[in-house]
């Protein structure tokens, strides 16, 4: 029989100081942004039930949480608001003294070194918890523009680094870069939620934020999971409308739209690593039938190789301290 030619692949993976010269992904810490759920009262650090090890935090813990993060070598926050009162317009959204423009305020005063991106929705905020102004059963778009804008604003008034805007109303990011130059605010970045699908993987944390529509569902305004085009539709169009980074969300199940809007796009991409990606390993890992640190590296490995520069992801903590192992 004639010799078959073939490659020896397994060169290059014979010993681990080989395998690291040819290592083509890195995860840093310095790619994680950790996100934080502040809740109104006092002394409160109240356990996410389907989301194991994320906790509610009143402002009186905010800064140890934070010192915590910095300790570990983790360089920003994404701040989530759980209000005590909601209305129709989600009026505490945009307040100066709402939960998300204190906590905001206090994290930049007393830990100035973390970047704070403050999530800019409607959600949390309204009692009928839509991210968005409901008008006749629908989510009015142009209306909604006016609120998510004073809410940026507000955001970027008590020290926001960076306006995160993740309600997916047509014109947002252009509606709010507006109104952050006009405010003065100019040099403050928009990291758009360009591309959200409405994605069964938000579960859990609409247990932690309090957030779920209380009639019907997002489907009229978050992406449906089976389109591809309409990805690259919503990202150019936030590029011409001046965001600074994009973000794609959830993002394991859409490792391939990760891959094609960093292909496109020349923004610094964004990979929100959702709740219920987070939930499912964490069950799993407390079942015994997953090595939790091995599997959440590889994962957020992988969204690094697809492509995202920077990754929001619940594991922030856990991941630091395993890499800095
Ligand atoms: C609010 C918002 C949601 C998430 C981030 N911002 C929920 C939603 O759209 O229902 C989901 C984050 C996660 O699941 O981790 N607009």
């Amino acid at each position: 029989m004639k010799d078959i030619q073939f490659k020896r692949h397994r060169r290059l993976r014979r010993t681990e100081s080989i395998r690291a010269l040819v290592r083509e992904t890195y995860l840093r810490t310095e790619d994680l942004i950790y996100p934080i759920f502040v809740v109104e009262g006092e002394k409160i650090k109240n356990p996410v039930a389907s989301m194991p090890g994320v906790h509610q935090v009143s402002l009186d813990y905010l800064t140890e949480e934070m010192e915590e993060l910095v300790n570990l070598g983790i360089k920003s926050v994404i701040v989530f608001g759980v209000p005590a009162e909601k209305d129709d317009v989600g009026s505490q959204a945009y307040h100066e003294e709402g939960i998300v423009q204190r906590a905001i305020r206090q994290i930049k005063e007393e830990v100035p070194s973390l970047a704070v991106i403050a999530d800019t929705c409607l959600c949390q905020f309204t009692d009928h918890g839509h991210c968005g102004i409901v008008r006749d059963g629908d989510i009015a778009n142009d209306e909604s523009l006016t609120y998510i804008t004073k809410t940026a604003v507000t955001q970027a008034e008590a020290g926001a680094d960076v306006i995160a805007p993740s309600n997916m109303m047509d014109g947002f990011v252009a509606a709010i870069r507006r109104g952050l130059d006009e405010a003065g605010y100019s040099h403050i970045p928009v990291m758009s939620y360009a591309v959200k699908y409405a994605s069964s993987f938000y579960g859990p944390f609409r247990d932690a934020a309090h957030s779920s529509p209380q009639f019907g569902d997002r489907r009229a305004y978050q992406m449906d999971p089976s389109n591809r085009l309409e990805a690259l539709r919503e990202a150019e169009s936030d590029v011409e409308e001046g965001a600074d980074f994009l973000i794609v969300k959830p993002a394991l199940s859409y490792l391939d739209i990760i891959r094609e809007v960093k292909d496109r796009f020349h923004l610094p991409l964004v990979a929100y690593n959702v709740s219920g990606e987070y939930s499912m390993i964490k069950a799993a890992a407390q079942n015994g039938w997953v090595n939790e640190e091995e599997i959440v590296l590889e994962k957020l490995t992988s969204m690094k190789r697809a492509g995202a520069d920077l990754i929001i992801t619940y594991f922030a903590k856990d991941a630091a301290k395993w890499l800095n192992q």
